[in-house]
This record gives C-alpha cells, structure tokens and sequence, in this order.
C-alpha cells in the first residue's frame, strides 16, 4: 500500500541520529528500497522519501527496485506478475549497479517486505546487512484487502483472486494470490502456492538450505507491525504469525477471535527451515510496532527502532 507523507518527517528525524551517532562515517552504506502495492517505484512519496534521506545523510546511494522503468507498468506490476520472476529479476537489477558492489541495507513496505526477504534467501549477491519490513506479509494473508473506491487494477486483480487463488492462472499472473495462505487449506497451499511457501520452506521434500543459510547471513532482521493494520490480514503476519486452522467443526478455539500463532510457535520457526530461529537466537530479529495503521510510519514509531540497528 501506499507510503504515506508521515515517513518524510520520521526518516529525517532517524537519519538525524543516524548521522550524528556516527560523526565520522565517511560513506554511509547504500540503501535499496522496496515499494509497497499501489506504489512505484518513482511516485512522489517514495522520490520524497529518498531526497529526504539524501538530504540529511549526503553521499548516500539509494536505489528504489523497480520492474519496469515506466512508472505506470511498475505500478501494475504490484498487482499482476510472477514473483518468482520478479524477485529474479530484481536479483539481476542489484548486481548490475556497481555502487552495490559492497552489500547494502534494504527497507521493504508491505510486500515489498517479503520480496526482498526471497531476494535475501535465494540471491543475496551483493549481500544485505541490515533488512527491514514494514506491514509485510511474512506468514502470508487470509484475505484479500479491499480495494480504494475508483481503483480499477486493484478491484481486477482482487475479483480475480476471490474467483479462485489457487488456480494456475491466479499463481502464474495475480501477485497477492501467491502469498494467500489459507489455514483451513493447508495441503492446498502447499500444493499450488508458487511462491511463499517456497521462501518458508514450508514444503518438506523441496526445503533449501541456502535460504537458511542466507538468512542468518543478516545483521539485523527488523520487523515492523503496525498496530492498526486492517490492510494485512492478520496483521501479525508482518512478524511471522498466522491464524491457526479452524478445528473440525469450523469453529476456531477462541470464541468470536481467531487464534493467532505467534512466530515462535511456527513449525517453520522451531524447525528452524529457513534461518529465523537461529537469527532470533542470537538476538537479531527485532519485533517492532507502529502505533498506527497500515503504512503510516510516525516519528514516534521510526525513532526507537532504528537506535537499535545502529
Ligand atoms: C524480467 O525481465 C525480462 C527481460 O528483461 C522481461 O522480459 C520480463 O518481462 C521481466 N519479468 C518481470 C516479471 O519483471
Ligand atoms: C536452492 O536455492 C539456491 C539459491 O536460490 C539455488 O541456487 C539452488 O539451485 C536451490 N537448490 C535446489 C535444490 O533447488
């Protein structure tokens, strides 16, 4: 979803104590960014975004990853593609810019969150120190977020996927259905879901090690939750967590709530499938909240987090 204005004024305030935590820091480390859905890669919010870090952080090389140059095709390509492409291709896009050479941070918004997370675990070359996710879809979504009244790609993209998420067209063309986790159809999931399942390692007999071993190659994991999402469904996915499945009946054990499952209780976290566990155990996946709704990142919320990445 789309980054809102709030960010410009909470970054300057971060990239002030950043900058002055480390006086003599003579080049700061390169920075990627990944948009959200609705966004682009050029939009007004996201070239604010970076002029504003460049502008307190000078000499600073920012690269915001796009999947296609025109903006308007960049913006379509949030709703219709294949990830697995796309993360692919973005893997090709990084390796071509020399100023990345050395290894960069990397900042995801929404589902750009997940996409850098695959880029991490399948490519990672050059490396990412640093990774923050900000309201991303990590353990997926149970629903498809309703649309903004007018928005023509959104409401074809969302139709499409209420019409059948699992289907072979909806994997191969609609972006959110290959994150759509349902946990009352987990076999099915696993079965024809292209692509989350994959960076999970959800799938026993295709697990890789790489993506653990990539994983816990990180400095630092930041993931940022904001309080009160209603876009992610449920918003605990932006810290790996998950409805858990209904019982027989239907019924979810807790009355009128669905029961979450928390990350550490995920199989793919206590099996340790892809790096999680091991990262946490060594104190570097930080869970962070954002006292706001989807995307509105305040300076309330950026400032105390970002002191720990340093
Ligand atoms: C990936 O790059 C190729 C070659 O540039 C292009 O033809 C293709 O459309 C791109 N695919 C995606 C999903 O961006
Ligand atoms: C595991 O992932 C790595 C990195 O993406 C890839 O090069 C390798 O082919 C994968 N291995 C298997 C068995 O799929």
């Amino acid at each position: 979803m789309r980054l809102l204005f709030a960010i410009l004024y909470g970054l300057l305030s971060w990239f002030w104590s950043r900058s002055s935590a480390h006086p003599t820091l003579a080049q700061p480390r390169p920075l990627v960014i990944w948009h959200g859905l609705g966004d682009t890669y050029n939009a007004p919010g996201i070239t604010q975004f970076m002029q504003s870090i460049k502008d307190v952080y000078p000499g600073i090389f920012i690269h915001s990853v796009y999947l296609n140059e025109d903006g308007k095709e960049d913006r379509k390509a949030g709703w219709f593609g294949n990830v697995n492409q796309q993360v692919f291709n973005v893997s090709q896009q990084l390796s071509d810019i020399s100023e990345l050479e050395q290894g960069f941070d990397a900042i995801g918004f929404s589902q750009g969150g997940q996409f850098l997370r695959a880029y991490v675990e399948r490519y990672n070359s050059p490396p990412v120190h640093n990774l923050i996710t900000f309201g991303s879809q990590h353990m997926g979504i149970s629903d498809i977020p309703a649309c903004r009244p007018f928005d023509v790609l959104c409401q074809l993209a969302r139709r499409a996927a209420k019409g059948g998420v699992y289907g072979e067209w909806a994997q191969e063309n609609l972006v959110q259905a290959q994150y759509y986790r349902d946990p009352d159809q987990l076999p099915l999931y696993l079965e024809r879901n292209q692509f989350l399942p994959s960076i999970n390692n959800e799938v026993d007999d295709s697990m890789n090690a790489t993506y653990a071993k990539n994983l816990a190659s990180l400095s630092k994991l930041v993931l940022v939750l904001f309080s009160r999402d209603t876009t992610v469904v449920p918003k605990e996915s932006s810290w790996f967590g998950s409805y858990a499945p209904q019982d027989k009946d239907g019924r979810s054990s807790t009355v009128g709530e669905k029961t979450i499952i928390p990350m550490r209780l995920q199989t793919v976290y206590t099996e340790d499938r892809f790096g999680l566990k091991t990262l946490d155990e060594r104190g570097d996946v930080l869970l962070e909240t954002c006292e706001a709704e989807h995307m509105q990142i305040t300076p309330e919320c950026l400032q105390p987090l970002v002191q720990k990445v340093q």
